[in-house]
């Protein structure tokens, strides 16, 4: 992992192999040197978001200046520095330098601290890449990355750069998780990886297995995960630092391989459905990052761990279960299993009496319809908790957007032979999945439907194709907004 630090130009040994500055577009600083007032003036650079120019034989403490775009003044903002960040870290690795340098841009209304922050976001997430199953990984790795800074701002600028580095290895944990194919994240296995984060973090973990689920009454776990060989697991990560508030429990979905069971998927394509415990790895991602940063908060995480597949055993349409909650179900499709898994553990966080409960899941195929990759759907019960999730998933740049959970909706998933069904038909079928969590919640939820972010077949400045990591950065900065 990439060390990232804050330092000033005047600090002993300051000698990057590579100096990076940030320009807005159409702005020509006077102190850069000679060859880069040329590029300037020539207008081979205008400062278009990630737009880069190298030059080399500069004088001053590094040998290679790289310019970096960062699009128009007024449209300033710390996503646009994590991916200016990003793509200076990213062309650090591809010249093979070990160690590389930023000058920490001044943003409008953005201190020094959540610069530092989203460029060292920028820098961690960037520099990520899922390479471990490959036989010959091109290894170079950046190793030190400095964010240059006025002597002023260094201490606050030190503190955003370790607080972006932490959200960032969170991140980075919960694409690890989302990318590992389903013959290595098992259930079992995700129970393992929690066992690493109780450990380093000293939070309290307990895993129910098979029959612990069963004797728990999860019945929605139990009977989705009924056919598997992989066991089922159900994961309780407590991090208790906030003196016994109430805590903010995170909810996520881990279907560590949705074949769709019965109601089996089209094959094509269906290898993507690894990535459906990306909601769970999110929440592991946070916890990781929770811990690191020692947040004074207390905060759970229930992680309801299954394999969807088809067999013998497996439950059918038309079944009807008795919920953890004592609600009845009709199976409508053995697709729609999130829901079911999900709405266990949230009549599960009730015994917390939780300030907050926030699930995240690849819930539906209708979201990413609706809003595709560019934003989460966001529904919930209680307008000023949407609100503020809304508010923290744009700070931390990765947006949710509301969605409306109208009675309408509720109404389409009434049951014919049990309380309700799980499913409402094509129709606003994000909406439909939000209403049927509705039923489980009570006490202020969110929900967010990732099923569009939380992977991808394409990246952009800071993210690869796979798993993004979202919304782990969003869980993050709820709970960073919750201690203050
Ligand atoms: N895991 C899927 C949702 C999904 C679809 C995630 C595409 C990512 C990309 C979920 O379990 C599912 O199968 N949902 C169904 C529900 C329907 C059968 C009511 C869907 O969206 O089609
Ligand atoms: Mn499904
Ligand atoms: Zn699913």
């Amino acid at each position: 992992m990439v060390k990232i630090g804050a330092t000033t130009s005047a600090a002993e040994g300051f000698a990057p192999e590579m100096l990076a500055v940030a320009l807005f577009r159409g702005e020509r600083p006077q102190d850069l040197g000679e060859d880069a007032t040329r590029v300037l003036t020539d207008g081979d650079f205008s400062g278009k978001p990630n737009e880069t120019v190298l030059l080399y034989g500069q004088r001053g403490p590094a040998p290679r200046l790289l310019l970096v775009g960062l699009g128009e003044r007024e449209a300033a903002s710390p996503e646009k520095l994590r991916r200016a960040a990003a793509t200076v870290a990213r062309r650090a690795r591809a010249l093979e330098l070990r160690e590389a340098a930023l000058v920490l841009p001044a943003l409008p209304a953005v201190d020094a601290r959540d610069a530092a922050r989203a460029a060292a976001e920028g820098v961690g997430l960037g520099l990520y890449r899922f390479v471990k199953h490959k036989s010959a990984a091109d290894g170079h790795e950046v190793e030190s990355f400095w964010l240059l800074v006025e002597q002023g701002e260094l201490e606050e600028a030190r503190a955003g750069a370790d607080i972006g580095e932490k959200v960032a290895g969170g991140a980075g944990l919960a694409r690890d998780l989302a990318n590992e194919p389903s013959n290595v994240a098992t259930p079992e296995y995700l129970a393992e990886r929690a066992r690493e984060i109780a450990g380093s973090h000293g939070m309290n973990l307990d895993v129910l297995d098979r029959a612990g689920i069963e004797a728990e009454g999860l019945t929605g776990l139990a009977t989705v995960g009924r056919s598997a060989s992989n066991e089922p697991r159900f994961i309780v990560l407590e991090h208790r630092k906030g003196n016994g508030t109430a805590p903010v429990v995170l909810v996520g979905k881990a279907v560590t391989f949705d074949s769709g069971g019965i109601s089996i998927k089209p094959s094509a394509g269906m290898e993507d459905m690894k990535f459906d415990m990306s909601g769970g790895a999110a929440v592991l991602g946070a916890m990781e990052a929770v811990g690191a940063m020692g947040l004074p908060l207390d905060v759970v995480a229930l992680v309801p761990a299954t394999e969807n597949l088809p067999g013998g055993d497996a439950f059918k349409p038309g079944d009807v279960l008795e919920m953890h909650s004592g609600k009845t179900v009709e199976i409508v499709t053995t697709d729609a299993e999130g829901r079911l898994i999900l709405a266990d553990a949230l009549s599960y966080a009730r015994r917390y009496e939780p300030s907050a409960v926030i699930d995240c899941a690849t819930l539906t195929g209708a979201c990413v319809v609706a809003l595709g990759s560019h934003a989460s759907g966001l529904m919930g019960n209680e307008e000023d908790l949407i609100s503020e999730v809304q508010a923290a998933g744009e700070k931390a740049g990765e947006k949710a957007w509301p969605l409306p959970l109208f009675e309408e909706y509720t109404e389409q998933i009434k049951g014919d032979t049990a309380d309700i069904k799980n499913s409402g038909g094509r129709g606003g079928g994000a909406l439909t999945a939000g209403a049927f969590l509705k039923e489980f919640a009570e006490y202020p939820w969110v929900h967010l439907d990732v099923a569009g972010t939380a992977y991808g077949k394409k990246g952009n400045a800071y993210t690869t194709r796979g798993g993004t990591g979202v919304p782990t950065r969003l869980l993050v900065e709820f709970l960073i907004g919750r201690t203050s």
